[in-house]
């Protein structure tokens, strides 16, 4: 389980450490900060996918994702007293995203290329990437430690150099995974890769989820939703059947679901419902059902990740659903540590009922993101490797 992570010169977010739990809902007006949040966890999760400084430069690379505030904001700027200026910099420029588990924790630096030749002037480089053990970074406990392109293991008292020539644009779980010489890296690197992201469901009426699709067994639902029929079947034969079930009478009163397997090998769903002579077919569903029925299909996975994202589910959503998507998040946050973005009133307030929703209510001061009525005292420990 994630018990922190902490952003530093990301966008909106000049400096944040939040304490994670098994269930976080992050909400907040808008423009306060909710998708940079979001987005900073992507892009942690991208370092391990092998794209990190691809997924910064579709952004608009560093000089649009840093931080636009000035380096600190004193305590005379809050009050009004003088007006914001940046000052001459103290620090070089990093970007710094990281996390802790119960057990290890990760952090990675992002900078401005030094002076080359090279035509990709813009791609931002990784400086420095630290696992430790413990949940926050002390020296002592360094486990990995890769400093521009060298990287060292520590191996008892000493420490190996595992590689002199990391290119700045890869991280190093690009580079170094053996099983055997460094289980740590390949250890952090499969639980990141494991981290599981819904973000749009297309429900529009020509998206795959409304089309008989060709199905073979889905324990994980395609991000866009397109194999929805096939992920249910699985659900219905090796997954939580009962419990599906329970999903869709919650929402919708006397009504379920089957799947429908053609000669062909496609696969259809057909929503019964009280009061229709037949069954609806995907092209037939709502907008909001048809995104509620992804939802299930999403969280009921027979295969559950160690952490799930959803990014402002309500979308389209009709408001009465979302009583019953809260009780289902809740009943999967049992076992998975899940991660809800949102701004609709009545799905946090059915959240919060849960005893382990951790809420994170977001808020903007001088264009900064901080967390409601957090103090320093609430904040985890917290130190970057590569910061005084
Ligand atoms: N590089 C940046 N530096 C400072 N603020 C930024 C930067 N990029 C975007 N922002 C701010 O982030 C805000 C948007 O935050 P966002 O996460 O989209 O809000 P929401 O809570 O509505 O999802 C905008 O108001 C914008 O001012
Ligand atoms: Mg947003």
């Amino acid at each position: 389980m994630l018990t922190a992570l902490a952003i530093n010169n990301y966008r909106s977010i000049l400096n944040l450490v939040v304490p994670l739990g098994p269930l976080n809902v992050i909400t907040g007006p808008n423009g306060t900060g909710k998708s940079n949040l979001y987005k900073a966890l992507r892009l942690l999760a991208e370092t391990a996918g092998g794209g990190v400084v691809n997924a910064l430069a579709k952004e608009g690379g560093l000089h649009s994702t840093y931080w636009a505030g000035p380096e600190k904001v004193s305590k005379r700027m809050r009050t009004g007293e003088v007006p914001v200026q940046g000052g001459p910099l103290q620090e070089v420029k990093r970007l710094r995203l990281g996390f802790a588990t119960d057990t290890y924790g990760y952090s990675i630096s992002l900078g401005l290329p030094t002076p080359s030749r090279s035509q990709f002037k813009l791609d931002p480089e990784v400086k420095r990437e630290v696992i430790w053990a413990g949940d926050f970074f002390r020296p002592a406990a360094m486990l990995v430690d890769r400093n521009g392109p060298m990287a060292r293991l520590r191996q008892g008292r000493e420490w190996e150099v595992i590689s002199q020539h990391l290119p700045s644009f890869d991280s190093m779980f690009d580079q170094l995974s053996d099983p055997i010489a460094a289980p740590e890296i390949m250890h952090m690197r499969e639980l990141i890769r494991g981290w599981r992201f819904y973000d749009h469901f297309r429900t529009d009426p020509d998206a795959p989820a409304r089309l008989p699709q060709l199905g073979t067994r889905t324990p994980v639902l395609h991000h866009d939703g397109r194999d929805l029929a096939a992920a249910l079947q699985t659900i219905r034969e090796i997954g939580e059947s009962e419990a599906l079930d329970n999903a869709i009478s919650d929402a919708f009163p006397g009504a379920s679901i089957n799947v429908c397997a053609q000669e062909d090998g496609r696969f259809s769903v057909e929503f019964y419902q009280h009061g229709l002579l037949r069954p609806l077919t995907g092209g037939e569903l709502s907008d909001g059902t048809l995104r509620y029925l992804l939802l299930v299909a999403a969280l009921l996975t027979p295969r559950p990740p160690s952490l799930m994202v959803l990014n402002e589910p309500e979308t389209s959503l009709h408001p009465d659903l979302l009583p019953a998507l809260a009780r289902l998040i809740i009943q999967v946050s049992e076992k998975t540590q899940v991660w809800v973005v949102s701004h609709a009133s009545r799905l946090i307030a059915a959240l919060s009922e849960s005893p382990d929703c951790h809420r994170i209510e977001l808020d903007k001061v001088l264009g900064q993101t901080e967390v409601t009525g957090q103090s320093m005292f609430d904040e985890p420990a917290w130190h970057w490797p590569d910061k005084g």
